[in-house]
This record gives C-alpha cells, structure tokens and sequence, in this order.
C-alpha cells in the first residue's frame, strides 16, 4: 500500500537536507481544490532563514516527483500536492480489501473512557419518535466512538422514578383490574396515568394521596415498591421489542431510581464546598450570577428532583468509569437543565477531567405533519 504522505515527506526531506519530523507537518487541506496534502513551509522558516514563499519555489524546483504525484501547486506560503487518483483509488480499494470492516477504525481514543448516554425513555410511557431519534443518535455515536479505540460506555438512564409513579400506583389501586395491563402494558398505564392525573386535578385528596404515596415509594414500602417494579419490568420488556429490532445495545440500565441511595453524598460534597443553602424549607445551589436562575437539590417536602439525581449518576460514574467524556444525548429544550447541572458539578469534588468531560450533544425537536410537536 501507497503511504502518500510519508512519500511526500521522503521527497521534502531530501530536498532541504533535514532530520526535522517533516511528515507531521504535512496537512490535509479543508477544500480538496487545495490539492490532496498540503506542506506549510513557514515550518521551516526559522531552520533555514527563509520565507516561507521562498522555501515553496526552492523545494517545488528541486522535488523529484515520480508518477504517484500529479501535480505540486504554490498557494501563498503553502506546496499543494495533488496525487495520482487512480493511484489513489487503487490504493484506497486494496485497503478496504485488507482491513475488511475494520476499514476506517483507528486507535485515536487511546483507551479513553467515553461514556454515551442515549434512548432513557421514561417508564410506563409510551417510547415515541423523538426516543426513536435520541436512540439512532446515541448508538451510532456509541459505536463511532469504539471504532476509533475509545473504551465506550453505553448507558440507558431511564426514567423510573419521580411523583408520576406515585400518580400511577394510586390510579392502579383504584382501578388496576379494568385495564389489561400484561398485554398491551404501556397503552394501558397510559390510560390510567391520565385518568388519575384528571382526577387530582379535580380532587385534591386524590393528590394528597399520591404525594402520600411517593413518599412511601422512597421509604421502600413494599406495595408501592412491588407495583413499581411491576411497571418497570413491564415497560423494559415493550422497549426491549423495539431495541432489539434497531441492534441496540447498552452496557448499563441504570435509571434514575439506582442513584436515591447516592444523593446523601451529593449533599454531603455540596455543603463541604459550601454551595448547599436553604431557601424557604428546600436546598439550592444559587447559580444566578452565572445566568442559570437557581438548581434545586431538595425540595422542601424532601423529595428529589431529576437535576439531584443527574447530580449523583455524575458522581457515582466518575467514580466508577473515571470518565474522560461523558455525553448525554438529550434534545435541546433540556438546555438549562444540563447548564445547571454541569456548573453544579463542579462543586462535587470529581477529578477535573471528569467535570471538563461533560457535555450535552442536543439536538432538535421532531415535528411530524400530523400533530405539530412530539416531545422527544
Ligand atoms: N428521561 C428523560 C426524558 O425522556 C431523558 C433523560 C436524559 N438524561 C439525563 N441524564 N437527564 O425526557
């Protein structure tokens, strides 16, 4: 196989009679009009005394070329060289021949832990287009990432936890045995979430039964413990169908229920850096003089919220997976939520990388002719 850059590299080399690493200085232009690899020649401006437009006419005048170059072009202080395409072609042809589907791979991560965050659809919710997106997005970056030898974690942060399951455990109760829950499990949670969330719009005892119920979620309760497995399972089973159609995979289905036993030290970090205050009964973290309005870490009837769990899964994966990156496909209007987050991780006394490391790959929201927004 043709190395063309290190050809070219050889060529130099001779020309101005130097030992100096020519060939990583040789580029590949932005616009392929610029020719195939570029060498800028203010490289060597203070070795050889020159400027760079005379090294350029120097070494174009003196380069031996032999067929595997077509032509070599003077741009500014830049030689353009423009190979021989079907050289080119041939050569590109016998390495794909060679490297088979490892065609393209490369060892550029170097054993970095890269951990890819994609699908987390919510329990007992249906799993919709703007899912279907953030899926194929994750999972090909998930999959980019490991062919270029970065060691990738994939993790599906669910969402399997929060006062809806209270809602649902309520209505379940009352009306769990007219809805045919095994077979078309997700449909029928559905129904009842909406009909329960229609009563406590009505009723206020109804709510208070439900907030009454989160909280014995939190204290472990065994019936609402047990019915809340029971929609998680239910649900993981239907979204598993639509995984296993799209070759998906995940290293770790830890969803947001995992990190409750991990939120204590989150508090803990937070009031050793001196960040944690109480507003009005809740917890806070005042991000105001950075623009990001407050981030909620307790409420004041003592309950989590999402950003105090994303909190915990930071460090729980810093500690865990030492992560270089940490990429969460999540659609844009989650925005603010991840800005907050990110600046209050900075407080959770992880390594730096880790904190540097965070990043929110958004992307937009899908529209579809016949209804005008579907959430992601
Ligand atoms: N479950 C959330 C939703 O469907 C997405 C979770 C995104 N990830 C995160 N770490 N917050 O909107």
């Amino acid at each position: 196989m043709i190395n063309f850059k290190k050809r070219i590299a050889q060529k130099i080399a001779k020309v101005v009679d130097l030992e100096e690493t020519i060939q990583e200085y040789i580029e590949i232009p932005p616009n392929p009009e610029m020719g195939d690899y570029a060498f800028p020649c203010f490289r060597l401006a203070k070795t050889l005394k020159k400027s760079p437009q005379e090294i350029a006419t120097y070494i174009q005048s003196k380069m031996e070329c032999e067929e595997e170059i077509k032509e070599v072009k003077i741009v500014g202080g830049y030689l353009n060289f423009y190979v021989n395409p079907t050289m080119l072609i041939e050569n590109v042809l016998r390495e794909i021949e060679e490297k088979q589907e490892r065609y393209g791979s490369s060892n550029k991560g170097n054993g970095q832990n890269i951990i890819v965050e994609y699908s987390s659809p919510n329990i007992a919710k249906p799993f919709h287009i703007g899912h279907l997106r953030n899926t194929i997005i994750g999972s090909s970056l998930y999959k980019i990432y490991q062919f270029l030898g970065y060691h990738t974690i994939g993790i599906n942060h669910l969402g399997d936890y929060g006062t809806q399951f209270a809602k649902l455990i309520e209505g379940y109760k009352r009306w769990g045995e007219e809805y045919s829950i095994d077979e078309n499990p997700i449909q029928e949670l559905t129904k009842i979430y909406v009909r329960i969330s229609d009563l406590c719009k009505e009723d206020e005892t109804v709510l208070e039964a439900c907030r009454a119920n989160f909280k014995k979620l939190e204290e472990g309760d065994t019936y609402c413990t047990e019915l809340w497995n029971k929609f998680r399972e239910v649900s993981l089973k239907e979204f598993q169908k639509i995984y296993e159609l799209l070759d998906v995979h995940f290293d770790s289905w830890n969803g947001e229920s995992f990190y409750m036993d991990k939120i204590a030290e989150v508090e803990k970090r937070l009031e050793k850096a001196d960040v944690l205050i109480e507003s009005e009964g809740a917890k806070i973290v005042d991000l105001e003089d950075k623009g990001l309005g407050v981030c909620m870490i307790r409420k004041a009837d003592g309950t989590t919220i999402y950003a105090t769990r994303d909190l915990a899964a930071i460090l729980y994966r810093a500690e865990t997976y030492d992560f270089d990156q940490c990429l969460y496909v999540v659609a844009y209007e989650q925005n603010l939520h991840f800005r907050q987050v990110f600046e209050v991780a900075k407080h959770l006394q992880i390594p730096e990388k880790c904190v540097k490391g965070l990043e929110h790959v958004r992307y937009g929201m899908t529209r579809l002719a016949t209804r005008k927004n579907v959430n992601p």
